[in-house]
């Protein structure tokens, strides 16, 4: 049986300060192994239902409703430990996740520190050099040693996912972690992701990058949920009108 490893359910996003409701009552899941993409205009609320799947929500928001992880209810005491080790995220600003004083290795070293104590030096050193390795970085001695500003942004966004994938989590939340690359770097980066065969909720407000990477969509406007779908559905048959806008909006080439 493939396992749910994400509900939510009833999922509400207020702020108190403008009596703003950004995400309404929001319920969807995300089983085991599958690229599942939340699609929408800017504004649609799909970061902050992110944000709180990883429990980093804005401190001035106020959450209604449930999340599991594996059936563990997640709040209103978000298990920090969760973070990073079994849910991880790889972030759409490479250059401002990372710490530009440090090199780019240590920084990943730092995220294998944290959760295996088992390993020693060398064997963590190792292990992130292959992992490196396994994201497509073709120097990982070189890409190690670098600070931040000295790679390239799509060698940043391998260095993110290679940090991301290093604790072996079983989600991985991906938010338009693809955005800012170019699109050759960025039809690399979705394969690479794709091959991971890892569980991923990839956000994105691009239904090109759908196409390519998605096994099944949910499409958000104004903080509801209007359609939710598999890929070819989605592209086939749209059920909902505001999905056959977003459609018809793409560029063709
Ligand atoms: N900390 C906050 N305080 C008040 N309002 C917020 C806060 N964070 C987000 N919002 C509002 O909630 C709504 C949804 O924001 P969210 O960041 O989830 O959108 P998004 O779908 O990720 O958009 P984008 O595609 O631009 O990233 C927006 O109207 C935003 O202004
Ligand atoms: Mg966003």
């Amino acid at each position: 049986m493939i396992e749910k490893l994400i509900e939510v359910k009833d999922l509400e996003i207020y702020f108190k300060e403008n009596d703003f409701t950004a995400v309404k009552s929001i319920s969807f899941d995300l089983y085991e192994g599958e690229i599942l993409a939340l699609v929408g205009e800017s504004g649609s609320g799909k970061s902050l239902t992110a944000s709180s799947i990883i429990g980093l929500a804005p401190l001035n928001s106020q959450l209604k409703g449930q999340i599991y992880y594996k059936g563990e209810e997640l709040y209103p005491n978000y298990p920090v430990k969760l973070r990073g080790h079994h849910i991880a995220m790889i972030p759409q600003d490479t250059l401002s996740a990372l710490n530009p004083v440090f090199k780019v290795g240590e920084q990943v070293y730092e995220a294998v520190d944290i959760w295996r104590k088992d390993l020693s030096k060398t064997e963590k050193k190792n292990l992130v050099l292959k992992t490196f390795a396994d994201v497509g970085i073709a120097d990982p001695e070189t890409c190690y040693e670098a600070y931040p500003h000295e790679i390239s942004g799509g060698m940043r966004q391998r260095a993110m996912i290679a940090m991301a994938v290093i604790n072996e989590p079983d989600v991985i939340i991906a938010d338009e972690a693809t955005t800012a690359l170019d699109v050759t770097v960025q039809a690399l980066i979705l394969k690479l992701l794709k091959k991971l065969n890892k569980t991923i909720l990839f956000i994105t407000h691009d239904l090109g990058v759908v196409a390519e990477i998605a096994d099944r969509v949910i499409v958000m406007k104004r903080g509801e949920i209007l359609e939710e779908n598999d890929v070819f559905g989605l592209f086939e048959n749209p059920s909902h009108e505001y999905t056959r806008e977003l459609l018809a909006s793409i560029p063709r080439v």
